[in-house]
Formats: structure tokens, C-alpha cells, sequence
């Protein structure tokens, strides 16, 4: 969507501080030997209690409030019996509605103890974000972003799941465009001030496609290689955009 009223700017900040604080107290709270079923239990609980709606469920009848994706699993983890482990790489990815308005974000995080390895991916995922939000302007054409955004991966010895990426989001949880995190010349579609969009690098330490479990949800590294996710809903200017999912 793009913002065109004062109404709509305030109902997508409400609930991108809603699914931003979610996602904040979620992941104080992961621990080894927790379920990634009572992990999705409190961040349904803190949806319900700000009278928001889990996207996955309202959009596409996903059997959980939230997305927990553990290791080679990149996204669309189903919450369930799954202990958490330590020294796991968790991706937690909260997206909900409310008042009609729906925002998008996730993160990673590892439990200790960290491999080297590890640390450095979600260094990198995190900067790749960062990287993102830099090169998401007014005027620019959308493959700007995957061309620094891959870059920046590969410096580090990366690489960006192309299956992957930012969406636009406002009005729905998935709505156009499609913002690859890789280089695609054909993202030739410029963004446009007000409009919103979700910035979301999926960076691994070998893979750049997914395969679907038999669950038919879960997305894994096609390789078995790890992935790391950071991702905010952001609003588009002509300068820095404003991250609607920040708290
Ligand atoms: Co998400
Ligand atoms: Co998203």
C-alpha cells in the first residue's frame, strides 16, 4: 500500500509497534529446552492482549500465531514439539492486522554457546538489513537493494535464498511488488514516497535456493547450510524510510 492520510500512517505505526514488541518479548524469552510450540504461545498471547491478529492465520490459516524456523530452516517454521536446543540459530517472524492494517517483521538469534560461524552470519544478516534500508529510496529502482544487499553477502562469504524476499504489505499481508535481496535486473519498478514495503534479507552459509518439507510449510536450506533473517516494515521516502516495526 502507500500511505495517503494521516489514518493510515497511524494505523500502520500501531501495529508495527505492536508486531515489533512481540517479537522483542518472544525472543527475551528464547531458551534451550523450550518448544517452539510455547514459544509461539507467548507471542499469540501478546497479540491477543493488543487485539491484534496473527497474519499466518487470518491470511493463510497457518497452524501457528508466528513463524519459529530453526538451523537450515529459513521460513514458515511451524510452531510445534520441537525443543529448542542449544547452540540453535532461532528465526522468529511476527506479522499481524489490526484495524485493517498489517505489518511485517522477524529476527534471529542463537543460543548460546555460538559457533563462530554462527555469530558472523547473523552479523552479516543483520548489517544486510541495515544495508537494505539504505538503498530503499523514492525515486531508485527497486534493484538497487538485492545488488548491495547480495554484494555485501558475498564480501562475507554468503549468499542471499532467492526464493526470498521484501513485499509490499500495508493492506495485506503480502501485497506487489516483490523486493529481491539478490540482483535482479528486471526490479526495474521505482519505489515511490509513502509506499510501504517489508526489507528482509534471508542471508545462509552456502545455500541461495529452498526446497519444502513434506508439512508443506516449512522452507529449509536446499544444501542443509544455515539461514539468518532480519526484517522490518518500512515506509519509503526520498531520504532514510521510516521502520514502522522498530520499538
Ligand atoms: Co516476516
Ligand atoms: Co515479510
Amino acid at each position: 500500500m502507500t500511505v495517503e492520510n494521516e489514518a493510515d500512517l497511524q494505523g500502520l505505526l500501531a501495529i508495527g509497534r505492536i508486531v515489533g514488541l512481540t517479537l522483542q518479548h518472544m525472543i527475551e524469552q528464547v531458551k534451550p529446552g523450550m518448544t517452539t510450540a510455547e514459544l509461539d504461545a507467548i507471542g499469540a498471547a501478546f497479540l491477543e492482549a493488543h487485539q491484534a491478529r496473527s497474519a499466518p492465520i487470518l491470511a493463510y490459516k497457518f497452524p501457528g500465531a508466528t513463524c519459529i524456523s530453526i538451523n537450515d530452516e529459513a521460513a514458515h517454521g511451524i510452531p510445534g514439539e520441537r525443543v529448542i536446543q542449544p547452540g540453535d540459530l532461532v528465526n522468529v517472524d511476527v506479522s499481524a492486522e489490526k484495524d485493517g492494517y498489517w505489518a511485517d517483521t522477524g529476527m534471529s538469534v542463537a543460543v548460546p554457546p555460538v559457533s563462530d560461524e554462527k555469530q558472523r552470519l547473523l552479523d552479516a544478516a543483520r548489517q544486510a538489513l541495515d544495508i537494505a534500508i539504505e538503498h530503499a529510496r523514492a525515486g531508485r529502482p527497486i534493484y538497487e537493494i538485492g545488488q548491495a544487499v547480495e554484494a555485501h553477502a558475498r564480501k562475507h562469504g554468503f549468499q542471499v535464498i532467492r526464493e526470498l524476499g521484501g513485499h509490499g504489505v500495508g493492506r495485506h499481508i503480502h501485497e506487489k511488488p516483490s523486493i529481491p535481496h539478490y540482483f535482479n535486473r528486471h526490479a526495474r519498478q521505482t519505489l515511490v514516497e509513502g509506499q510501504v514495503i517489508t526489507l528482509e534479507p534471508f542471508l545462509t552459509t552456502g545455500a541461495r535456493h529452498i526446497r519444502t518439507m513434506p508439512d508443506k510449510w516449512t522452507l529449509k536450506t536446499r544444501d542443509g547450510s544455515l539461514s539468518a533473517q532480519f526484517e522490518h516494515t518500512v515506509i519509503i521516502t526520498g531520504e532514510r524510510p521510516l521502520l514502522v516495526t522498530q520499538v
